[in-house]
Formats: C-alpha cells, structure tokens, sequence
C-alpha cells in the first residue's frame, strides 16, 4: 500500500489548480442513466470515486470512457438495474443510482451501503421519499428492491418531506421525480452547491426543476418517461479548495492562490479563516490565502450548507492546534468524524474530546510521525499537519486521499511542499 512522505519545513508559495468536484460529478454521472444516447461531462476529477462510479454504470449496461477531466457515456434502455454489493461497499455514493433506476426502469435492486468510518449513514431518508412517490420498497437479503407503482409503472409526483436535509438523499429524489408523472415538492431539501449543479444539469436534460440550492425544491416530471443527453462541465470542488485554503495557511509567510475556485461556495470557511488571522482575498475567479501573523483560537460547529462544511472540519482542527488559545470543535453532522483526533494527539497537538465536541489547545509545534486515518478528509487533514510537523510525517493507508484529492502530492510539491509518494509502504 503507498504512503504520503513529507517533510515539514516552510511556508508555501505559488499557485494550485482547483479540480472539479467529486460530489457533484457522482450523481451527474448517475443523472446519465435518465437518458439515451451519449452524454459528455467536463472538468471532471480523476479520482477513484470517479472510476467506482464508471465501473457501476458499465456493470449497469452503460458504454463508460474516462479520460479525465472528460467522461463519456453512452447507451440504450438495455440495463441491468442492479448495483451490487462489491460495488456500494466501495462508495456509498452508489446509492445514487437506485431513484434514476426506478424513475426510468420501475425497477431498482441496489445494495443497502452498510456502516460507514464516520457513522452509520442510514439511507431511510431516500426509501421514505421514494415511497412517498409511489415506489414500493422492500430489504432482502442487504439489498433495496424498489418497485414502481402497480408492479414496476410510473412514479407520482407528490410533496416529500425531509426529517432531515440529506445530500444524496434529496439529489436522489430529484432525479427519480424528473421523470414522475406530475410535480414534487421535495421541503427541506439540502441546499448544497451540488444539489444545485444537479438542478441545472436536470434543466439541461429536459427536466423542469426549480429552486435547487434552497430547501424547496419543485421538479415537474418529463412526459416523455426520459430526458436528453447533455455535456456539461462540473464546477470547482469547493472542498478541495478548502483543503488547499487551510493548508496554504498552516505556515507562516504562505501565500499562495488557488485557481478557479468558487469563492461564493466557500463563505462559511472564509469567515472562519479570517476570524483566525489568515488573509483571504477573492480576485476574479482566483482565491489568495496569505498568513502572516500567528493564528487565533476560534470555535467552529458544522452544519448543512450554507454553514461550516463537515467536509472542512478535520483540516480546520489542525489549524487550530496551532492557534494562540483554546477552540472548540463542534461536529453535528456525523457521530464519528473524529478519527484525526488519536492521530494528531501522536503528532504532540493538545485535544480533548468530548462526545462530539473537540476541544483544542493550541500548541507551539507539532511533531512528524507515522499516522493513518480510515477516512479521505481525516486523511488531508494529517497530510496538512505533516507540512509543519517537524521532522517526516509519514501518512498511511493513502488510497483514502485518492478517493477525493487528485494529485495531491503534486499540486502541494508545486507550491514548495516537501512531499512525496512512496509506492508499497506498509499498510
Ligand atoms: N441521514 C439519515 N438518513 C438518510 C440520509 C442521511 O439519517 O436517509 C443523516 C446522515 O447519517 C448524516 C446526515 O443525515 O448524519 C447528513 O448526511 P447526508 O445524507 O447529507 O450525507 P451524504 O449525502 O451521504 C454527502 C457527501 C459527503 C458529505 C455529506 C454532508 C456525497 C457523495 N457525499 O454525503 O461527502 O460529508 O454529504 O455534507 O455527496 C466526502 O466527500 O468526504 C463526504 C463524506
């Protein structure tokens, strides 16, 4: 298994290029099977998500070329609607394909993603907001099997109300209602970036839906039981550039500028980064982060978009351990997202966890070490701490970074990091 050296030194200089985002890239890529013929997608990232969801689809009957940052897919109304369980066990974002399947071929057999590192991820969201359009759901044997009304038949359109705002759970259902007989109302919708990427890709296919990116939702089904084929370029991945954010802030007399980022997806890391001392500066479509004096303590308590991403909150934390004072870390998203913490202890920072609550000392220095995580953000968070730790930091168990970040090592050696990839290291 490869593992992530690096040397922590000195600040950071010079430019990196935000790649396209993996969250949104996954359910456009599900969004492909509403519709016939070939469709293109853009500016998207080359990253092992990608691939696991091109496997899906080929596995599915789908003619799927990756080339990144372009893919292609093709094909007809032959599918197999299934997604296996070797399949969701890598990705829980295969469950993104089980509302396209059943809105287009009344059928769906997709398996139920299981546990999860940072929790338990229940999916019962997406099953009650199917149901809710007709489908009849039933579990057997660790799979869904979802039926459209009166043995595999049309979805109804109908109002769906959200417990909770989930991510895939509302893109799902957008995608099954854009092909539902009538309109549906999804309340409490999440309103992250990608949800509304989704809704202007859905427009672009022939879909009428309306008020993506807020927690009302209106989709009005296609009459024609599918949509059109489209080529679309997916916009820049706001958690890669928060990742970028933080980790040109961890050393003293960084600058550096981030290239294409979306300077509006990002407010609620910015107010916080700003809060802690660092500079952030929007010029046209570039992003420039500069610290040059020491880091405030701030406290920071994620929450659905537009507030501090859960996505940001393991970089944020390491930020923190070198900030004058203490912080409180507040995680309300996910009941173990903390796995950083042990880690980050090993490298000499100061955090006490209670519950889901972080509470951060701020300290002097941290100490290089052997450290792993076993989830993609916790992982970038102890790359970042390895940039400053002094002596080598050695992060294992990297295929976890190379579910989200394409490469990492390079675009942080470009700027001046110390930082290589080591093949076949221990695990
Ligand atoms: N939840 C339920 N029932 C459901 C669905 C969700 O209880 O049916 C709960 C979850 O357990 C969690 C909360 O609702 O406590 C929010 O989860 P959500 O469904 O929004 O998460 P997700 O859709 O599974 C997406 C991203 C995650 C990101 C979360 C939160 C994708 C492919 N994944 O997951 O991204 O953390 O939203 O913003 O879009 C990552 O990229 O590292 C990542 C984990």
């Amino acid at each position: 298994m490869d593992a992530i050296l690096i040397r922590g030194g000195g600040p950071l200089r010079g430019k990196i290029q935000v790649s396209g985002a993996k969250n949104a890239a996954l359910p456009i890529l599900c969004a492909t099977l509403l519709s016939d013929g070939a469709s293109r997608l853009r500016n998207v990232p080359a990253l092992r998500d990608i691939e696991t969801t091109a496997a899906l689809l080929r596995f599915l009957g789908r003619d799927v070329t990756v080339t990144a940052p372009e893919v292609h897919v093709a094909g007809g109304s032959d599918v197999r609607p299934e997604a296996p369980y070797e399949l969701v066990k890598q990705m829980r974002a295969s469950v993104l394909v089980l509302g396209p399947l059943v809105a287009r071929f009344g059928r769906a057999k997709v398996s139920l993603p299981g546990g999860c590192q940072i929790g338990a991820r229940p999916i019962d969201q997406h099953l009650k907001g199917l149901e809710a359009l007709g489908c009849s759901i039933r579990l057997e044997r660790g799979y869904v099997i979802a039926e459209g009304p009166e043995n595999g038949g049309r979805l109804r359109g109908s109002e769906v109300y959200f417990d909770i705002p989930t991510v895939t759970g509302t893109e799902n259902l957008m995608m099954a209602a854009a092909l539902a007989k009538g309109r549906t109302t999804l309340v409490n919708a999440a309103r992250e970036p990608e949800v509304e990427e989704l809704g202007r890709v859905l427009n672009k296919m022939g879909a009428e839906v309306d008020g993506a990116g807020t927690d009302v939702i209106h989709v009005k089904g296609s009459e024609r039981g599918k949509l059109v084929p489209f080529d679309h370029a997916i916009i820049p991945d706001r958690i890669e550039a928060g990742t970028y954010m933080v980790a040109a802030a961890i050393a003293e007399g960084s600058d550096v500028v981030l290239e294409g980022a979306q300077v509006s997806d990002l407010e609620a890391l910015i107010v916080k980064m700003r809060a802690a001392g660092v500079e952030v500066t929007s010029e046209g479509q570039c992003l420039r982060v500069c610290r040059r004096g020491p880091l405030r303590a701030v406290n920071v308590t994620t929450a659905p978009h537009p507030g501090f991403p859960t996505d940001m909150q393991a970089q944020f934390l390491v930020l923190m351990c070198l900030a004058r004072g203490e912080s409180v870390i507040t995680e309300t998203i996910f009941e173990n997202r903390f796995q950083h913490v042990p880690e980050l202890q090993r490298m000499g920072a100061a955090i006490a966890l209670r519950g889901r609550t972080a509470v951060v000392q701020g300290v002097e220095a941290l100490n290089g070490a052997s450290v792993m995580a076993t989830d993609l953000r916790a992982s970038a968070s102890l790359v970042i701490a390895g940039l400053v730790a002094s002596g080598e930091t050695e992060v294992r168990r990297v295929y976890h970074i190379d579910r989200g970040y394409e490469r990492i090592v390079e675009k942080l050696s470009g700027v001046g990091a110390r930082i290589e990839r080591v093949r076949g290291a221990e695990a």
